[in-house]
């Protein structure tokens, strides 16, 4: 499985030339494409500028020399590379396993190609056996929580260490057991009006590329093509 998603990571790389301002996903196959783009760096002297989607990828791409940017720095990414949970055929998908998934919508928004990198086995027909991570203000969280409840969506409290777990932006993430969500773009906007909820994670067609790693080989898929 490592060499399934390092295979897609170090290929994602292949889009990167020089002169882009990168945006930098977070997870265990983003991993391997950051890690291609600092070999890059070193090696070919690609020079590229980077915005990154979690405090854990800051550390990574540092580590490696690339030169990091604020968000609020740049007007458009020219390419962000990210994981994804799930993704159906539609290119809607679920992130936020990794709890990154506020600085990921944020960073995807104003990219001008957006790819996934993914194994094989994150390639459903319709999402939601993947729990569906909502991020929530600390404040009144609980509030939330019971409204979960009452709509039947099975939530928990996102824990580590026993505690609940903190995103980078110091919010609580609830992920919710919904086993299949055959309507994304309802869902999405429903808890888009929630009050408490800061952002969820439903990438409703925003990903135009998802590169995928199986057994027999890579596989890209493209949207509207
Ligand atoms: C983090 C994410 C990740 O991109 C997603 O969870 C996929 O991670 P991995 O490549 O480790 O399976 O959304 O918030």
């Amino acid at each position: 499985m490592e060499n399934l998603k390092e295979q897609a990571g170090v290929r994602a790389a292949q889009y990167v030339t020089d002169g882009m301002t990168v945006g930098l996903g977070t997870g265990s196959t983003a991993y391997y494409f950051v890690q291609e783009l600092g070999r890059r760096l070193k090696e070919e002297g690609l020079q590229i500028k980077a915005v990154t989607t979690s405090s854990r990828t800051s550390k990574q791409a540092r580590e490696l020399g690339i030169p990091l940017l604020d968000i609020d720095e740049v007007e458009s990414i020219d390419l962000t590379v990210d994981g994804a949970d799930e993704v159906d055929k539609d290119f809607n998908g679920i992130k936020g396993g990794g709890g990154a998934l506020l600085m990921e919508k944020v960073v995807a928004l104003p990219s001008q190609h957006y790819i996934w990198v993914v194994d094989e086995t994150k390639l459903v027909n319709q999402l939601g056996a993947f729990k569906l991570p909502v991020e929530v203000v600390r404040y009144g969280a609980k509030q939330v929580f019971r409204r979960f409840e009452k709509a039947g969506y099975r939530p928990s409290l996102r824990l580590q260490d026993g505690q609940p777990y903190l995103t980078d932006m110091q919010n609580f993430i609830i992920d919710l057991d919904l086993k299949a969500i055959p309507d994304p773009e309802a869902l999405a906007l429903e808890l888009d009006q929630m009050v408490g909820v800061v952002e969820h994670g439903l990438f409703n067609g925003l990903v135009d590329t998802v590169i995928v790693a199986g057994q027999t080989g890579l596989q890209i898929l493209e949207k509207n093509k």
